[in-house]
């Protein structure tokens, strides 16, 4: 397969497009692996721990994160050009992919964190969470995974998952904390 990657462009709300109910993945092909490759460099390139397909306009129940904070000194090799020897060290990326993944045994116990989304820019807010859950998803040939989330990893793959649903994070704010976001959102758009 060409090496071929695309940054895709990320949908912003209040695109309606980001209320859909994505669909199963029922092809695990190589147009699968392509869509999750440019997946990656889009939530890479715009500085996101996860990214849903439907944040690119695809209604596939799919999800990328790599929870790995990024290192803004971080050079993709280490190079001693100048005679110096830098010790930059590369980004070390953990790429992880959810096709079809479902949420099992979402803990009474909740979470509070200040959340944020690509689809949502520079809006940042606390949203309770069931504090762990058990996944289950497939991988990119299928195969079935099932793995106790806790962390940050059950933080980002709940919110990753209400996208599927077409739910935002600020959809479970308080009405007038939903609108006082949007309407920076609306300010922050025109002023660009
Ligand atoms: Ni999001």
């Amino acid at each position: 397969m060409a090496e071929i990657m695309a940054i895709l462009p990320i949908i912003e709300a209040p695109d309606p497009r980001l209320k859909t109910v994505s669909k199963p993945v029922d092809t695990f092909d190589d147009q699968l692996k392509i869509l999750v490759h440019d997946m990656f460099e889009t939530m890479y390139d715009a500085h996101g721990i996860g990214l849903a397909a439907i944040q690119v306009g695809i209604p596939l129940r799919l999800l990328v994160i790599d929870l790995q904070p990024e290192d803004e000194d971080a050079e993709p090799e280490p190079c001693d050009h100048d005679g110096h020897h830098h010790h930059h060290q590369p980004t070390k990326k953990e790429p992880r992919i959810f096709v079809n993944p479902e949420i099992l045994d979402p803990s009474a116990e909740l979470k509070t964190y200040q959340e944020g989304c690509l689809s949502v820019p520079d809006i940042y807010a606390d949203v309770d969470r069931p504090a762990m859950c058990r996944v289950r998803w497939q991988d990119l040939d299928g195969n079935v995974h099932e793995e106790q989330m806790d962390g940050m990893m059950a933080v980002c793959i709940q919110h990753e998952m209400d996208h599927l649903n077409g739910v935002l994070f600020i959809d479970h704010l308080s009405r007038l904390k939903r609108s006082m976001a949007l309407k920076k959102l609306e300010k922050a758009r025109k002023a660009a």
